[in-house]
């Protein structure tokens, strides 16, 4: 059995992927640009690949079949990757987002749901065996807007406070992408996953102050204070301002849409899995350590 590709191996749904799939004893293929700093199972076989260089994939895609695809690379490497994905691998399963869920939470305009709509159709017309992942919000998105703050003080702030999402863990995205992965019965499929409970932004940080014991001042700070606020008190690492200012824009207007609207709940998970998707104070209780790190 030739292994399973996945490629975004080292993020937050590819990782899951990778230890769920090599918790059941698949042979599993990671890529990623950095094999000296991936922290995987061992018995994972960690191949060098830079999706902006096409020169530097061909040890990844040698005799792949199948693939789980999480694209965040710049759009324009796309069509050359495919066309070289599509002259060996039967199934794709990429990792996309609830686009054509008709609640205005994911119905705004913005360029990263341009690339995944593009990318769809690439992959619609590429003659593979597809199903696309549609997750809402992930749970541990959190640690991203919120763990600089809960590491400075007991201080929260953030905007559009009594937004409801329902937030789904990665671990539970991965369940799903296993399925579709490695059994017959999901070509075509389109799973938008969210998490069992609607839960604002609010609830969300005072579940993770709860879990850390902490007793917290939850501030709600206005969209024109977030655009001035939000590049500084999360952690963007090397991104370009532009960039940071776009992420902002993208999710300011995602909560503007669905401010005083109830969250969009899917049960796919449950119908799929027969059990309910796991509760955002579990992923907090089981990334309590990492929150604070
Ligand atoms: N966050 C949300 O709430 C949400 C909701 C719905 C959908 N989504 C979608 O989920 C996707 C992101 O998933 P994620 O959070 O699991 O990803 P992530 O944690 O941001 O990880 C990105 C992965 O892509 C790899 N990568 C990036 N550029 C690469 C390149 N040039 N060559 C090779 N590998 C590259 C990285 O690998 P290395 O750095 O190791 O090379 C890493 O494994 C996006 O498409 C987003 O639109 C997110």
């Amino acid at each position: 059995m030739s292994p399973i590709l996945v490629v975004g191996a080292t993020g937050h749904v590819g990782s899951q992927i990778v230890a769920q799939l090599s918790d059941k004893g698949v042979p599993v293929r990671a890529m990623t640009r950095k094999p000296g700093a991936a922290r995987l199972p061992a018995q994972v076989e960690l191949v060098h690949g830079d999706l902006t260089l096409p020169e530097t994939l061909e040890p990844a895609l040698n005799g792949v079949d199948t693939l789980f695809l999480v694209w965040t690379a710049p759009p324009a490497a796309f069509p050359q990757f495919l066309e070289r994905v599509a002259r060996t691998a039967r199934r794709i399963v990429y990792l996309s987002a609830p686009l054509k869920t008709p609640h205005p939470f994911f119905q705004q305009p913005n360029a990263s749901r341009v690339v995944a709509e593009q990318i769809e159709r690439s992959i619609e017309a590429s003659g593979t065996e597809w199903t696309f992942l549609r997750p809402g919000i992930f749970a541990c998105n959190a640690m991203q807007w919120w763990g600089q703050q809960f590491r400075a003080g007991d201080l929260v702030r953030w905007p559009f406070l009594d937004v409801p999402t329902a937030p789904i863990d990665p671990r539970d995205i991965a369940a799903i992408g296993v399925r579709t992965l490695c059994e017959n019965g999901h070509a075509g499929a389109e799973y938008v996953l969210t998490g069992s409970e609607p839960l604002t932004h609010r609830d969300q940080i005072s579940i993770i102050g709860s879990v850390l014991g902490r007793s917290l001042r939850i501030e709600e700070m206005t969209p024109d204070q977030a655009r001035q606020e939000l590049a500084n008190i999360m952690p963007w690492g090397m991104t370009p301002p532009s960039v940071i200012a776009g992420v902002i824009e993208k999710l300011l207007s995602a909560w503007g849409a669905a401010d005083g609207l109830p969250a969009f709940v899917s049960t796919t998970f449950n119908e799929i899995t027969g059990s309910k998707p796991r509760t955002f104070h579990q992923w907090a209780s089981d990334h309590a350590e990492t929150f604070l790190a």
